[in-house]
């Protein structure tokens, strides 16, 4: 179909909870980046999670890792995805997939948050082939377990992740 309206440039929300951020989000966002005009790394700030970092510690260890990447900026939101890209004033939301087995939650979720509002439309990508088994839950169970998870998240946040888990094992002995 022909498009006489010029289209503008887009800005995509990567929303997650990145507790913490993988080297698979890491590939996603750099992905991103020289795609759309500016992506918003959106870290959910929700202590029902009961995250392993607190939001500070995500949205510095994001920065600090994509600093680089000028049209990258990391914020954090609270409450529902739709009412976040509404005050930001954007309109696709950005999610990775890394196997079939990702399509059923992030098909439920690209539905509702369309139920919620018409307008927000979910674009998937999928990172490198070598993160595509990656996933912030298995990286703290594999730390927490004394394996090595270098080369899987950025080497700041190995270390961060070390020196987190060293606490919390000397604040329960
Ligand atoms: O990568 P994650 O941690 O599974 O991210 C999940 C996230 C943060 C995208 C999702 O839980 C979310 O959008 N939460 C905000 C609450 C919300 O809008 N819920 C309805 C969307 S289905």
């Amino acid at each position: 179909m022909p498009q006489n309206k010029k289209m503008s440039p887009v800005t995509v929300l990567y929303p997650g909870s990145f507790d913490p951020l993988t080297n698979g989000h890491l590939d996603i966002i750099q992905r991103a980046s020289r795609i759309f005009e500016r992506v918003i790394v959106s870290v959910l700030s929700n202590a029902g999670k009961n995250p392993l970092f607190s939001t500070k510690e995500r949205i510095e260890m994001i920065r600090d890792v994509t600093v680089s990447l000028k049209n990258v900026k990391v914020q954090t939101f609270d409450g529902l995805l739709v009412d976040f890209a509404l005050v930001q004033n954007v309109k696709v939301i950005l999610r990775g997939i890394r196997a079939i087995t990702d399509y059923d939650y992030e098909f439920q979720m690209a539905l509702m948050n369309r139920h919620l509002s018409n307008d927000i439309e979910t674009v998937f990508m999928v990172p490198s082939l070598e993160y595509s088994y990656l996933s912030s839950s298995l990286i703290k169970e594999v730390c927490l377990l004394k394996g090595t998870v270098a080369g899987l998240v950025p080497a700041s946040i190995e270390k961060q992740l070390l020196a987190k888990i060293r606490t919390q094992n000397k604040n329960v002995t």
